[in-house]
């Protein structure tokens, strides 16, 4: 008891030590505020891209904010100018989009979401912190929250990909991970949640294209993942490019003040994508960068990267009562917060000679190549040709095979490549490799090599062909129409094929490509997304069965890019596909107009995805057993006990990523299919059995209605305990 009793008082204290710091802080700002003049304000709201070119300014007080220095030198050399020459002292805030790994590259988000392992995907946030703040970066441009249902849309590689849940898990571990214990710690980056809202909804995937999106397909979809990193402490938001519903979310007030400020209670700070303000003179939706810049601000937006309009027009706007004085310092207030709480006014410097230290540390590399190894989804295993025996001759060929540029992936403005570790670099460790190169790169279309490439594979016992993206071909402005390998990659794959050889393919891409025809020319297949620093070395671990692949598609597989966008998570059609209906081919000449018995599918892609949402094969099985919920009806403040036996019905030791899946059967809208409700991960020895439990709130299920109330509603759901969002069983409960 009193035990008990001293926690509870320090937890007490602790609280109360943080709600007086938090007074302090608003103390300062207010003090501090009180004596800038309008153009000291202004030049807060201010962010540019350099340093040392903007000397001037700096000192003039015009710049409150930089991005994309790196030069631990630089940005001492710029925080002093800031510090010693500008009338306020105030320091900068430095930024740089780190967005999987500053030096020591991670896989690319959509991979990392693919571990379903917040724990991993939190370290890797923290190594990317340790690394970045110490060439002197404080803040960066991640997490990036958009749900992306259409791998079209090239910026698939920077999210958690199509579910809410999922995205939010990933997001709050992201957050956790880069502002660590103390904002005030110098390893605190601070996290930015982006892009506000709807951008992953773009029109046919096409970058920065329109979003139709209800407020209740926002509240219920987009929504989630802001809210649970803003709950969890995230410092920062950045507002979209596109508009919804016709509002460019930069000059979006409803979003800005009435759902950020006043219901989530945000007290971080909004900052523009770069110049979103200065875009919505292109939209038509401001007159001119002025309009824009009034618009902006009034919206809510407290800084501007890059539209230049901020520092030029303000003063003008609030001398004119376009913006008034109150709104201002509003936003100067939220900057100034930031800048008290990441301890920029005690420590504007960084040790120059930390940050060379810290890059690529070995514990840096290790958490790398664990991510790495954990974001393999092991699509395929035709007579369990993986992993592959351990000393075997293996020929190694195609473009990712030795592409350490491009195995990086997106967003890697720092990592190095000397630093990469690619397949061929590591597969030596494991098998005798003959390597063959033969495409040199993703789009390349000469096929002339691949004579010599089945020459040599006489003499192997396994071909391993590495394939995928060159890093460019995803990430922002890199959409695409077709989804298929590029240049002759699936050629390739099938002359392999043509050898009798058992050919692994291994796929390093930016997306969910559309890969049905390379499946049927190869025998295995490992998706790896971009894998990062280590991918090299995670492959060859689990081409050799020193780990095992347990990674989940994070974003549903399709059989063509005309079925995008297809997520798993849809509402229930009033004709869902059973999944026996006629295909194209199969209509008989001269048919007769018909709906009936017609449900919802295309007649020639097949009835459903390539690959659900959540699959992922192992080299061992598991089952499960015994799955039960401990009421048939529930209160709304209930929570739901789940039980379950999971074994390892295999030879390896591995983990399954076992997912909870839930279904509204009747709401007062039409509500998903199924939704991901709960994951764990669940390590087994072979042959093990673990019992295992898991709980869900009842209030978890709630949902913004047609009320456009956020409620449970009573009556009848299912739920699925399974390795995919298309297995298992459903299990019925009410709620009350
Ligand atoms: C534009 C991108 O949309 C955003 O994600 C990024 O953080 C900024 N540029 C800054 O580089």
């Amino acid at each position: 008891m009193r035990i008990k009793h001293f926690v509870l008082l320090l937890a007490a204290l602790a609280c109360s030590s943080v709600a007086m710091a938090q007074a302090d802080i608003e103390q300062r700002v207010e003090e501090l505020l009180q004596k800038m003049t309008l153009e000291e304000k202004i030049g807060q709201m201010n962010q540019v891209s350099g340093g040392l070119q903007f000397s001037k300014e700096i000192a003039a007080g015009q710049i409150g904010s930089v991005l994309n220095i790196v030069d631990p030198v630089e940005v001492n050399a710029i925080q002093r100018i800031a510090v010693e020459q500008s009338r306020l002292g105030i320091p900068l805030l430095v930024s740089r989009d780190v967005i999987h790994g500053f030096r020591t590259i991670f896989p690319i988000p959509l991979g990392m979401a693919a571990t379903f392992d917040t724990a991993v995907v939190e370290r890797g946030a923290r190594v990317a912190a340790v690394e970045s703040t110490a060439a002197g970066v404080r803040w960066t441009f991640s997490p990036m929250l958009d749900i992306a249902r259409d791998s079209r849309w090239g910026r698939v590689a920077e999210g958690s990909g199509e579910d809410p849940y999922l995205d939010s898990q990933m997001g709050v571990a992201m957050v956790k991970g880069y502002q660590g214990e103390k904002f005030d710690d110098p390893t605190c980056l601070a996290a930015c949640v982006k892009h506000f809202v709807g951008y992953g909804a773009a029109e046919g995937g096409r970058d920065y294209n329109t979003a139709m999106i209800s407020e209740r397909s926002l509240r219920n979809t987009y929504f989630p993942a802001f809210k649970a990193c803003i709950d969890a402490g995230a410092l920062t938001l950045m507002t979209s490019f596109n508009d919804v519903d016709g509002v460019p979310s930069t000059g979006n007030k409803w979003l800005l003040k009435d759902v950020l400020r006043q219901e989530w209670g945000f007290d971080g700070m909004v900052v523009t994508d770069w110049n979103s303000s200065g875009e919505m003179v292109m939209h038509g939706f401001a007159e001119d960068l002025k309009d824009a810049t009034a618009i902006s601000i009034n919206a809510g937006v407290d800084m501007d990267m890059m539209s230049f309009g901020f520092i030029a027009h303000t003063k003008t706007l609030v001398e004119e009562g376009k913006l008034s004085m109150a709104t201002i310092d509003n936003a100067v207030r939220n900057i100034l917060r930031l800048k008290f709480r990441l301890g920029l006014f005690e420590n504007p410097y960084v040790d120059e000679s930390l940050a060379r230290k810290v890059a690529y540390a070995p514990e840096h590399l290790a958490a790398a190549k664990q991510c790495a190894v954990e974001s393999a989804i092991l699509l395929q295993n035709k007579g369990d040709v993986l992993p592959l025996k351990q000393n075997s001759t293996i020929l190694v060929t195609g473009p990712m095979a030795d592409a350490p540029y491009d195995q990086l992936g997106t967003w890697t403005f720092d990592g190095e490549e000397q630093y990469t570790v690619t397949p061929l670099k590591a597969l030596g460790a494991h098998f005798n490799v003959i390597n063959v190169p033969t495409l040199t790169y993703s789009r390349d279309k000469e096929t002339k090599s691949f004579k010599a490439a089945q020459k040599a594979a006489k003499k192997a016992d396994a071909i391993v062909v590495f394939v995928g993206e060159e890093a460019i071909l995803s990430g922002e402005a890199h959409s695409l129409s077709q989804l298929n390998l590029q240049g002759a990659q699936s050629e390739l794959i099938a002359a392999m094929k043509a050898t009798g050889k058992p050919v692994v393919v291994v796929v390093m891409a930016g997306r969910a490509l559309t890969i049905e025809r390379d499946l049927a020319q190869c025998d295995a297949m490992l998706y790896s997304f971009h894998p990062g620093t280590m991918g090299g070395e995670a492959l060859a671990d689990l081409l050799a069965g020193v780990a095992v692949p347990s990674g989940k598609a994070p974003m549903t597989f399709l059989r063509d890019s005309g079925q995008a966008p297809f997520y798993y998570n849809h509402p229930m059609t009033g004709r869902p596909n059973l999944g026996n209906e006629t295909l194209l081919n199969d209509i008989p000449l001269k048919a007769g107009q018909t709906s009936l018995g017609c449900t919802s599918f295309y007649l020639d892609s097949g009835y459903g995805p390539l690959f659900p949402f959540g699959y992922g094969l192992s080299y061992t099985t598991f089952e499960y057993k015994n799955i039960s919920i401990d009421k048939q009806a529930y209160d709304k403040s209930d929570s739901i006990h789940i039980s379950f036996d999971l074994t390892n019905t295999g030879k390896y030791e591995a983990t399954e990523v076992v997912q909870i899946y839930v279904r509204d059967l009747v709401g007062s809208v039409v509500r998903p299919v199924k939704e991901l409700k709960g994951f764990m991960r669940v390590s087994l020895k072979p042959g093990e059995t673990k019992h295992c439990e898991h709980e869900i709130a009842v209030s978890d299920l709630a949902y913004w209605n047609y009320d456009m109330e956020y409620v449970v509603e009573a009556g009848r759901f299912e739920l699925w305990v399974a390795g995919d969002s298309a297995s298992g069983e459903a299990l019925g409960f009410e709620v009350k």
